[in-house]
Parts: structure tokens; sequence; C-alpha cells
């Protein structure tokens, strides 16, 4: 029990936008059930971050319950792990506030990604959208926890979290703990399978630019024997003047546990045909197993429901105490007999 308590605190979540592409897989929830030995992990389906962007609502409900059975699929123990539903802990959004407050609005403004999504939709601005690293911060926060597996284009968002609860500390003295980020050696930024030089994004147009969890095996191999590479044919890994080629063997290196001295030798002299195959099968061999622990998972509505409600309890009553203490910090008065 003694060890178990001092475990660090691993925290991670995901947006329910949609099927989660194999950039999600591979810079972060693939790396969630690995950490489960080593850390005590909270794992969250973020549906209230999904919402700066507009959403159908029987929609946004819908992929909320498969975001979490394709967690639970990819290999999270919920008697391991706590895994629940970001807007069923109120926490969050109580501990966003204090957050907000000691933020500025310079920081925010320095956030690519709210750069990048204002200027993708102009015509929904919203404030959620700008205050949304501040969400995040709360959800990070509430848990004291110290590491953060996310890909490579959440890593701002994370130092920002450390940024205020350095700040918070300094101001009302020690409360949280200062979180980093855990960002894969390979695969923290799976590129477009078109336009490589554009991180690989469910968002994106062009369809044949992600692969999806949910796309079967011939699609699967049609995006990747579409991929575009270059003109040279030498398979070499040079992520400023072949990023195509990189991006592929990035993924083969992932999957096959291979060095890319040692795909460069597999792919000397054949071209980029053989190596997209690989890949291609590569990846279908992986996601394989997940894709059917998910087909099972999603079918049974009660037992997702039970996850949730279970993961719901255990976080609130873990936040809470993190919360109460907050607010004590800043000098919210405390109601007697609580
Ligand atoms: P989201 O839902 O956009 O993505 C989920 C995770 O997938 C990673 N990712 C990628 N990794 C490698 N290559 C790619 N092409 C790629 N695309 C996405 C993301 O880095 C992320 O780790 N703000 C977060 C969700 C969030 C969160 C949190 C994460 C909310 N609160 C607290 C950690 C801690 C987001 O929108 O991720």
């Amino acid at each position: 029990m003694e060890k178990e308590n001092a475990k660090k605190i691993v925290f991670s979540g995901i947006q329910p936008t949609g099927s989660f592409t194999l950039g999600n897989y591979i810079g972060a929830v693939r790396n969630w059930p690995l950490l489960q030995y080593e850390y005590n992990c909270i794992y969250s389906v973020v549906d209230q971050h999904a919402l700066t962007v507009r959403q159908e609502p029987a929609t946004l409900r819908k992929r909320t319950y498969e975001a979490l059975a394709m967690i639970l699929a990819s290999g999270v123990d919920p008697e391991k792990s706590m895994v629940f539903v970001q807007s069923h802990n109120p926490v969050h959004s109580q501990l966003s506030w204090i957050l907000a407050c000691n933020t500025q609005f310079g920081e925010l403004s320095r956030m690519t990604q709210f750069k990048d999504k204002s200027a993708k939709h102009p015509d929904n601005v919203n404030g959620g959208l700008f205050t949304y690293p501040i969400l995040m911060a709360a959800d990070i926060l509430a848990y004291n926890a110290h590491g953060i597996p996310v890909g490579s284009d959440q890593k701002q968002h994370v130092e920002l979290a450390r940024n205020i609860a350095q700040r918070f500390n300094a101001n009302y003295g020690e409360t949280f703990v200062l979180p980093e980020p855990f960002i894969p050696a390979v695969g923290a930024k799976i590129m477009s399978l078109q336009e490589p030089t554009k991180k690989m994004s469910k968002s994106d147009e062009n369809i044949n630019s992600f692969i999806l969890l949910s796309d079967d095996k011939d699609t699967i191999m049609r995006k990747f024997k579409r991929a575009v590479t270059d003109s040279d044919g030498v398979v070499k890994y040079d992520t400023e003047n072949k990023p195509g080629v990189s991006n592929l063997m990035g993924i083969y290196k992932v999957f096959t546990g291979k060095s890319f001295e040692e795909i460069e030798k597999e792919f000397d002299g054949v071209g980029y045909g053989v190596l997209k195959e690989a890949v291609g099968t590569s990846v279908i061999e992986a996601l394989a197993p997940v894709q059917s622990e998910y087909t099972r998972i999603l079918s049974d509505r009660t037992y997702l429901d039970s996850v949730m409600k279970n993961g719901a309890e255990k976080a609130q009553r873990y936040s809470q105490r993190i919360l109460d203490k907050v607010y004590r910090k800043v000098g919210f008065v405390q109601l007697k007999n609580k």
C-alpha cells in the first residue's frame, strides 16, 4: 500500500471528435496502457474540450462512447487506471475558473493551436477556444499529475499548465505538482500521408491523408499505397528532405521495433512500393486486435456505462480533495460541518 501511494500520477485525455487517427494512437493512446504498471494512471474522454468546435449533440454523445471503447480496446484496464468522461466530474470546470484568474491573456494568445484553430474556423472563434488551455491545465492539476503522455502538438499546452502551477504555488504556497509532458521518442508527430510536412489530423479534408483506427484493412493498404513520397527512390531517414518516406519509416519502426538503419537496409534498392506495402501490413496487423476488441466493447453499453459511472465517482472523490485545498488557499470560506 505504501508503495502504491508513492507512485506518481499520469494524466492524459483525448477528444471524442470522431474515430482516432493513427497519429492519436501512436503519439498517445498506444502508450497509455504501458504506463499503468509504473504509475497511477488517469485517462479521460474530454468532451468539454470538444465543444470548442461546433458539435452535433447526438454525434458527440455517440462519439463519447466510441472514444471510451477505443481507450479500453487499446489496453487501458479500468481496474488499474481511472477512466472517465470529463463532463462527469465538475471539479475540472470549477478549478478552471481559479486557474483562469492566474493566467495571462498574453500567454493564451501565444498558443499555436489557438492561432491555427481560429484561422481554420474564423466564424466561430469562441471564448472556449481561447481558454481551452486553462481547462486542460485544470484537467492535469486537479489530480496533481506529474506525467502527461501526449504527442508533440500538446507540448506547449502542458508547459502552460506547468507555468500556471508554478505561479499559483508562488502566490499561495506549495499546492500543485509541476507536470511534464511524456513525449514518445518516435511517433510524437505522425504526419499526413498526403502532405507529410503537416500533422496527421482527422479534421483534414483529404481522407487519404489520415488512417483511422476504424479503417478496414483494404482502406489502410490503399491509403498507404497512395502516400506521397518523393522522386529519388531511396529509403533513407531524413525528415528535412524526405518527410514522406521518413514518416512511413517512423510508423514502421513503431510497429516492428526495427531501427532506422535496419529499415534502410531492408528496403535498400527496392523502391517505395515495397516499403508502402510493408508499412501497411505492419499497421493492419497491429490494429487488428484493437479493432476486434473495440467492436466487442462498443456493443456492450451496460459495461461502458458502468465504467463511466465508476470512473466518475473515483475521479470526483480524488480531485475534490485538491479543489478543497485550492479553495482554502485562495481564501474562499469553507462551509462548516463539511
Ligand atoms: P487530441 O484529442 O487532439 O489528441 C489526443 C492525443 O493524440 C495526440 N496526437 C498525435 N500524436 C502524434 N501524431 C499526430 N499526428 C497526432 N495527432 C494527435 C495528441 O498530442 C494528444 O496527445 N488537448 C488535448 C486533449 C487533452 C489533454 C488534457 C491531454 C485535454 N486535456 C490533459 C493531456 C492532458 C487534445 O486535444 O488532444
